[in-house]
This record gives structure tokens, sequence and C-alpha cells, in this order.
């Protein structure tokens, strides 16, 4: 059965006061929509820890530096409903948008540092778009666990240093990186690829499974940068906005591996700009 579509606040607040009262517990999944095989393992991943699932869907204008990407942004709310099904999550949240920003909304929640570097870099405002939101969406479904995806890993830990300092009673999961047959790491964004880039697009990933065997065999990032970076570049990848080994926690710039270390790359292809993360 497709899944109750609740668009407003009040409606939400009916539904979970329900749940509440007999003690049950409510895993939140916050998306835009354009849902893919990254989202549903969320859904499922809260499907088993939860006894009640919300899919939030919600194209959120405040994370958005360029106009025209939010207005490309996929909008498929029909068929998402329809992927959910089978995993049976309990409601759907598509808030209008003044349920989410009333008028004379003035509120930014903006999380220090670890939005300093990475996409923070080259998406100012971007994070704390994310932050708002999703600081908005904890309080309305009062969830007791949020499920991320570590695909936007930078998002997860802003997200959980977010929830900690706000002390907002949230289990923050992350969950892993869902890939295509051939290592692309799924993204609504994927979607937005021509067949010709969609060729090239898991090169990316390739080149950064070879750096994490090179590190691992003791490399430094100062001597397989330059290769790593000409070998994007090679296979079509327009520019490389970061290729960079961070530590997992505070997101701190590293030159070698260590435990909790994780390479990060950003590139653009074709005019689509493709993330990904490894631990190394
Ligand atoms: O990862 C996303 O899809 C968005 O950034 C999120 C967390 C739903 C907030 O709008």
């Amino acid at each position: 059965m497709i899944a109750p579509i609740v668009r407003s606040l009040a409606g939400l607040r009916a539904q979970t006061a329900v749940w509440r009262k007999t003690g049950e517990t409510i895993g939140v999944v916050p998306t835009m929509g354009a849902l893919h095989q990254g989202h549903l393992s969320l859904a499922r991943a809260a499907r088993e820890k939860c006894d009640r699932v919300i899919v939030t869907i919600f194209v959120n204008p405040k994370q958005f530096d360029d106009p025209d990407d939010l207005k490309n942004y996929p909008r498929t709310e029909e068929d998402d409903a329809r992927k959910l099904e089978s995993i049976g999550v309990d409601l759907i949240y598509v808030p209008e948008p003044d349920q989410i920003y009333p008028d004379g909304f003035a509120t930014t929640v903006s999380v220090s540092g670890l939005t300093d570097m990475l996409c923070g870099e080259s998406r100012p405002g971007h994070f704390d778009g994310v932050a708002t939101v999703v600081s908005k969406l904890f309080a309305q479904t009062a969830a007791d666990f949020a499920f991320f995806g570590e695909k936007d890993y930078q998002q997860l830990q802003i997200v959980r240093r977010m929830a900690a300092d706000l002390d907002i009673p949230i289990e923050v999961v992350g969950c892993p990186t869902i890939r295509e047959e051939d290592g692309l790491a799924m993204s609504s964004r994927n979607l937005l690829l021509s067949d010709r880039s969609r060729v090239y697009a898991p090169v990316l990933a390739e080149v950064m499974e070879d750096m994490r065997e090179k590190l691992k065999g003791g490399a430094t990032m100062a001597a397989i940068l330059p290769d790593a970076k000409a070998r994007v570049m090679a296979a079509g990848f327009n520019d490389v906005d970061y290729l960079e080994l961070r530590d997992g926690l505070d997101l701190s710039l590293l030159d070698q591996a260590k435990p909790e270390a994780r390479l990060f790359a950003a590139a653009w292809l074709a005019g689509v700009r493709l993330i990904d993360n490894i631990a190394v």
C-alpha cells in the first residue's frame, strides 16, 4: 500500500502524537525526492530499526546556491511514493514550502568548522541551508532516529555536530554508500548525466580505489595526487574541485593514511558535479 502523503505540520503532528502515545519509536529519512536505491537503503535501515518510519521529501531552496540547479532538480513525487511502497514506510511528509519556511522565517542554523572545507568551500551557504532544514525536520517529526547516507559524508558529520550541539534527542545513523555495478556512487544528480558522460563517470571512483591501495601501502598524498588528478581529467572530467585525504571525524586534512582516514572527491563532468568518498 502507498503510504499516506501528509503536507502539513499539523497533519504530521496528529499522526506522530498517536505513535508517541503507544510508545512507538520513530525513524526519519530526510530526502529531496528523486529516490534511488541509496535512499531506499536508508528507508530499509529505518524500517529495521524503528516501529514507525517517516520519509520526508522537500526540495530545500535554502541549500541551492544556483537558481538553475534548484529549477532543474528532479521532482518525481508519484514515482517516489511507489518506490517506497515495497519497504512499507508509514508516512511520507511532503511539506508545502510555508510549512517549513512560513512568512517572516528568520533563523539560520550554521555549524562552523566542518562547513569551511570540501563542498563548503565551493558552495557558500549550502550547509547552512542543510543544517537549517534538517533541524526543522528533526523538530517537526520529533523522531528518535534519523538516517543519512555516507555518500554525503560531510553533510552526515555536520548533522551529527548540529544535533549534538543543540541537544536534539535523536540518534543520527550513517548508512553505507550504494553504488551502481560499475562503482559510480548513486546520486539523484546521475540522472543529469548524458549517456556519454555516464560511461566516464565511474573513473572517479576507480581512481579513488587505486589511491586507497597506494595510501594503504604507505604512499603520501603529495606523491600520488598529480597522477590521480591527471587520470580523472584524461577521462573527460572538466575540473576537479577537490581530491583530498581527511580525518573521518573532524575532517582535518591528512597527507598519509591513519585509522578513520577517508578520501573525498568532487569533480565536474559535462556540467554535472559528482561527489564521492571512501574509507581508506
Ligand atoms: O541529502 C539531501 O538530500 C538533503 O541535503 C537533505 C538532508 C534532505 C536536506 O535537504
